[in-house]
């Protein structure tokens, strides 16, 4: 989580709590001089040595992809994340994150380019769309068709930044025409929610948690542990 967590909490974290099988890093972005000196030592590998970890990286278009591809390519990083989820205006103004799930033609030139890089394993975070559930199911197509490990859907919209409630109908929808394994993530503070998941999508990949690991570090591991 951008300006929450980092490779400290990251790696106490799975040193003092566990019952995580993966973090993610904040998402990396490309500016003029390239990426951020604070973001490029948190993804540097040996900051993140004998953790879990993939890096996530957010893009407006494939040549801002392909920079932070090859920049974490270079470090040896073989797995990554990317963000089409971040509500903040900033981003999705400029058609990154949320932003970008309107820009079915920009989403396909990214997958593209995930085709071109076999040698990485990519994910997708991202939500039902910028301002529209549509937004997603237009580009289920796309996504089936891209080397994806797997996708995690936040079920909110964009412009709802947090908040309403996830739109468990839509992610029902979502489960039910991904043919890719799905994750969810959204408000999950309790151990009985992820229950009730596992029963009602059996096929569910996992569980990603944000805010609330933060507050309750345990969380994952009481998880686990039932
Ligand atoms: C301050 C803040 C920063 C975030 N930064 C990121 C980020 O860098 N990458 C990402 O995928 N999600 C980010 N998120 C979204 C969370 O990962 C998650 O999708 C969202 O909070 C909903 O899940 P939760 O209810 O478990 O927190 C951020 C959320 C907050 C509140």
């Amino acid at each position: 989580m951008q300006g929450v967590t980092d490779a400290r909490f990251r790696r106490q974290h799975f040193l003092q709590q566990g019952g995580v099988d993966c973090y993610y890093t904040p998402f990396l972005r490309w500016e003029r001089n390239g990426v951020r000196p604070k973001d490029r030592r948190d993804v540097l590998p040996t900051a993140n040595q004998g953790v879990p970890v993939v890096p996530q990286v957010i893009a407006a278009n494939r040549d801002e992809f392909c920079r932070l591809c090859d920049f974490l390519q270079k470090m040896g990083w073989t797995s990554i994340d990317l963000n089409m989820g971040c509500p903040f205006p900033m981003q999705t103004g400029h058609g990154r994150g949320a932003g970008i799930l309107q820009h079915p033609e920009r989403v396909e030139s990214l997958l593209q380019e995930m085709t071109v890089r076999r040698e990485v394993s990519f994910s997708i975070k991202m939500r039902l769309g910028q301002q529209s559930p549509d937004e997603a199911f237009a580009l289920i197509p796309m996504l089936n068709e891209a080397p994806l490990h797997h996708v995690t859907l936040h079920p909110r919209l964009g412009i709802q930044q947090y908040s309403g409630t996830p739109d468990r109908d839509s992610f029902a929808r979502f489960y039910a025409l991904l043919q890719h394994p799905l994750v969810y993530n959204g408000d999950i503070v309790a151990v009985n929610q992820v229950y009730r998941l596992g029963k009602d999508f059996p096929d569910l990949e996992g569980v990603m948690i944000g805010r609330a690991l933060v507050e309750h570090p345990d969380l994952a591991r009481v998880i686990k542990s039932r």
